[in-house]
C-alpha cells in the first residue's frame, strides 16, 4: 500500500555535505519527497519530536544535539513508505547496520546517526505534523 513517513536528516548529515547523497539514495529506494524543509529545530519542536523518550538517559544529550545545527525535514511517500524507509536507513547504532543502509555508510555513533526516520505510521503522522502543514505536502506523479 502506498504511505507517507516522515524523515529528518539529521545536522551530521547537513554539516559533512552528504544531503544530496542521503536524499538520492532515498529516492532511488523508492521514495518520493513530497515536502522537504531546511531548518534549525527549536527546543519545543525536538521536545515534541522525542517525545517518546522523555527519562531516557540519553534524552537531553539527543534535544541539545538536534539542535546543534540545520537539519533536512521531509514527508516521502512510497509502498510501505514507513517500513521501506526503516530498511534503508539501518539499525539505529551505524555499527550494527546492515551493509548499504545509510547509517552503515556515513553514521558517526549511535547519537549522530545521520538520519532520523520514524517508526510507525502512527508516529509518521504526528511528526509531519511537527514540521509541515497540510498544503505544503505536493504530491505528483513520477515521470520515467
Ligand atoms: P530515530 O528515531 O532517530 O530514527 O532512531 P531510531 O528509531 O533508530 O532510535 P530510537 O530508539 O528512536 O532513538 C532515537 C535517537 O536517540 C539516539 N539514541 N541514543 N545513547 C543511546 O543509547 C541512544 N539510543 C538512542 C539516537 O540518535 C537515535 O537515533
Ligand atoms: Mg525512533
Amino acid at each position: 500500500m502506498i504511505g507517507r513517513t516522515f524523515a529528518m536528516l539529521k545536522p551530521d548529515a547537513v554539516v559533512r555535505g552528504l544531503t544530496g547523497q542521503i536524499i538520492s539514495r532515498l529516492e532511488a529506494g523508492g521514495l518520493k519527497v513530497v515536502a522537504m524543509r531546511m531548518r534549525r529545530v527549536d527546543h519545543q519542536m525536538a521536545e515534541r519530536l522525542y517525545e517518546i523518550h522523555r527519562g531516557k538517559p540519553f534524552y537531553d544529550g539527543l534535544i541539545e544535539y538536534s539542535m546543534s545545527g540545520p537539519v533536512v525535514a521531509m514527508i516521502l511517500e512510497g509502498e510501505e513508505a514507513v517500513k521501506r524507509l526503516r530498511r534503508l536507513i539501518g539499525a539505529t547504532d551505524p555499527a550494527k547496520a546492515e551493509p548499504g543502509t545509510i547509517r552503515r555508510d556515513f553514521g558517526l555513533g549511535v547519537l549522530k546517526n545521520t538520519i532520523h526516520a520514524a517508526d510507525s505510521p502512527e508516529n509518521a503522522g504526528r511528526e509531519m505534523g511537527i514540521f509541515f502543514k497540510e498544503s505544503e505536502i505536493l504530491p505528483y506523479e513520477r515521470s520515467s
